[in-house]
């Protein structure tokens, strides 16, 4: 592996290297010094084009975890405000001796260009509508770490999948892990061809609720248009809102989880969001282990941490 652009062609046994890898950071960041000396000496450069609370602070706190350096570019108060192109931000970020750079940008591909210009890894911090592995991965660490494996497991995904690009990442871990996706949302939030995917499809929350396993909610996607396409968002929620009542009838083992920025209210209630079957505050704890893993794959995979 040289870089991690997308889960689409991660095969089973990398993926469980990966998800094995976490496990162990997820214990190292429970130890009274949350650090390995793993990737001292390496630099890790985080390069977001887009808004990020989760992804971003993550990924600095995993490259802080192996004892590497991180610089941060926001192109805000960057040259890129003075007319410099993506190649040349690039170009020039690695001639500081940068060893490897997770990137986050609004166009689809972006990482792609990324990896073609530069001699070091690149990791896909979430690319248009596209791909969010490292999302991904994560998701499938908190499902392995409540369920022993995904195998055989029901995951419902609702909501906005036309806009997500965490779906399309999920979609191809999970299912990759063994579990069965189904796709759940109105018409107008689905993709296109969702048949060219290994999915199934409803659009009927309700029909499908009392027999998953995990309910993966996903917020409309209103910067990209999610809105537009239902009446409002109060009908958005009576629909495919994970309301008290849908969540009293889910199997009792069964979870909720949602890669955040949750709009409480709309795609999942305020009750349900703090509810302890809802792990999205695991989720996020998993993002630091799950990008360590991905960071030291790709930087020093061949040291014992
Ligand atoms: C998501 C993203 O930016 O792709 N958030 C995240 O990274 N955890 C999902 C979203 O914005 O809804």
């Amino acid at each position: 592996m040289n870089h991690l652009l997308s889960t689409e062609h991660l095969d089973r046994s990398t993926l469980e290297e990966l998800l094995d890898e976490a496990e162990g950071f997820a214990e190292v960041l429970t130890r009274p010094i949350p650090k390995v000396p793993a990737l001292r000496g390496k630099t890790v450069a985080t390069m977001f084009f887009e808004p990020s609370t989760r992804t971003r602070l993550s990924f600095e706190k995993a490259a802080k975890a192996l004892s590497a350096d991180t610089v941060s570019f926001s192109p805000g108060t960057s040259a890129i405000s003075k007319g410099e192109s993506l190649k040349d931000t690039a170009l020039t970020i690695r001639a500081m001796g940068v060893d490897l750079i997770v990137v986050r940008h609004t166009a689809t591909g972006a990482p792609w260009r990324l990896a073609e210009w530069l001699d070091i890894p690149i990791v896909n911090g979430g690319d248009g509508a596209h791909q969010h592995p490292t999302q991904a991965l994560l998701d499938c660490l908190t499902i392995r770490q409540r369920f022993g494996s995904l195998d055989g497991l029901k995951i419902a995904i609702v909501g906005d999948i036309k806009h997500s690009r965490v779906a399309r990442s999920d979609i191809f871990a999970m299912t990759t892990l063994g579990a069965e996706v189904i796709l759940v949302g109105p018409p107008t939030l689905l993709p296109l061809d969702p048949e060219a995917w290994p999915v199934s499809v409803s659009h009927d929350l309700d029909s499908v609720i009392e027999e998953v396993d995990v309910v993966y909610l996903l917020r409309v996607q209103t910067e990209r248009g999610g809105a537009s396409v239902f009446p409002s968002l109060a009908e958005y929620a009576t629909r495919f809102g994970m309301t008290p009542e849908r969540f009293s009838r889910l199997k009792p083992e069964a979870v909720v989880m949602h890669p955040g920025p949750m709009n409480r209210g709309v795609e999942i209630s305020y009750d349900v969001a703090d509810d302890e079957r809802a792990l999205i505050l695991e989720q996020v704890t998993n993002g630091v282990a799950a990008r360590m893993a991905v960071l030291f794959r790709l930087l020093g995979g061949e040291h014992d941490a």
